[in-house]
């Protein structure tokens, strides 16, 4: 059978007239109508783990915008909690877990294949959305990758800096790369089953892999990638991943080939002209519009919009921003982006 679906198309290879388009957070508090269902389900984390709650803030932008790709909505602090951590929103103030300072902390997590139980309401999810998603829509999985799962766990929130993540390395590095090995592991089972359920394509977010340096960027972004997306290929044959090491600057150059990464996302630190001749060479690429036009849009949106699509034109693209949408955005914002790259 011909592929019809266009992010899966891109996904192959295939140069198209237009890109596919999604974007990161699109389900997400600019959305009145997922601010609605927020509500309804009481908080973020609950609204995570009700299915079908969870389901209809993923179909929200794939009805307002006609994306080509819906991501099922849940978070990257998921797999922590599931492995035993403590989890919660402070509202306003990002989320909050238990700590990983000492071999004890490590040994009170539970294994790769104690994750399921917990994890099932996301599954259910998964299934909820093969069903009810467009023909022509496709359903992307994901998971944290395990380097900026690892800076949340070991400072117990975000850092700026992941400062205490670099300072564990620094003062215990096999407790952290035990960690790193659990998290991979545990990654490898969340995903496969995110694929039985029906996700169709599933994409790692390392968000913070710009703070690793020299060797440890391999040994923590880019061997981890590897390792899981291997993992994932042996057991489901064709699946295709998209890896994001967010702010990899230079080190985005050839991680598609070191990984098998079918796909390489690209923030907007990096010009598009530069990822194109840099980054495409080796396959698809994702990205790249600065998203704080979704926040002041007019002619400069559409300018930037074009520049984006222009500059990638010539091999396989994805359309999405550099990073996620903002809660500030104007959804009219949206609209236009996605007009302007559709009438080519
Ligand atoms: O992209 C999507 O629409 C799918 C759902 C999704 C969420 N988080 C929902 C969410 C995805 C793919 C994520 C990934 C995620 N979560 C990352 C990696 C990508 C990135 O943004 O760098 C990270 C680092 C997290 C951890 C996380 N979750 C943080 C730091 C926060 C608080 C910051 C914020 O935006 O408020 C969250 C909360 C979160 N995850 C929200 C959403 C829609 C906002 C929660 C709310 O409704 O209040």
């Amino acid at each position: 059978m011909t592929e019809t679906k266009k992010l899966l198309r891109s996904l192959a290879g295939e140069i198209l007239p237009t890109p596919p388009i999604w974007m990161m957070r699109q389900a997400g508090r600019y959305l009145p109508e997922y601010r609605a269902t927020r509500e309804q389900a009481g908080d973020f984390l609950s609204l995570c783990y009700t299915p079908d709650l969870a389901a209809e803030v993923t179909l929200q932008p794939i009805r307002r915008f006609g994306f080509d790709a819906a991501i099922l909505f849940a978070d990257i602090l998921l797999v922590p909690q599931a492995l035993g951590a403590e989890l919660w929103f402070a509202t306003g103030e990002g989320p909050r877990l238990s700590t990983i300072a000492s071999q004890a902390d490590f040994d009170a997590l539970k294994g790769k294949d104690d994750i399921h139980d917990h994890l099932a309401p996301v599954y259910e999810t998964v299934r909820i959305l093969a069903r009810e998603l467009p023909a022509e829509t496709t359903l992307i999985g994901f998971a944290g990758a395990p380097w900026t799962v690892a800076t949340y766990m070991i400072a117990g929130r975000g850092t700026p800096d992941q400062g205490p993540a670099h300072a564990l390395i620094a003062e215990n590095r096999p407790l952290f790369e035990a960690l790193i090995d659990r998290l991979t592991e545990a990654t490898i089972e969340y995903l496969s089953a995110q694929v039985e359920a029906g996700a169709e394509v599933v994409k790692l977010f390392d968000s913070w892999a710009g703070s690793l340096n020299g060797e440890d960027f391999d040994r923590y972004a880019l061997e981890p990638a590897r390792r899981i997306i291997s993992a994932l290929k042996a057991r489901h044959p064709g699946l295709p991943v998209i890896a994001f090491p967010r702010e990899a600057g230079p080190r985005y150059v050839g991680f598609a080939r070191a990984t098998g990464a079918d796909c390489v996302a690209v923030d907007n630190s990096v010009s598009a002209p530069w990822a194109a001749a840099k980054v495409q060479v080796d396959g698809c690429v994702q990205g790249n519009l600065d998203p704080s036009h979704m926040v002041t849009g007019g002619p400069a949106l559409v300018e930037a919009t074009r520049t984006v699509v222009r500059a990638f034109a010539k091999g396989p693209h994805i359309f999405n921003l550099g990073h996620g949408i903002t809660p500030d955005a104007d959804p009219e914002n949206v609209a236009l982006m996605v007009e302007t790259i559709r009438k080519g």
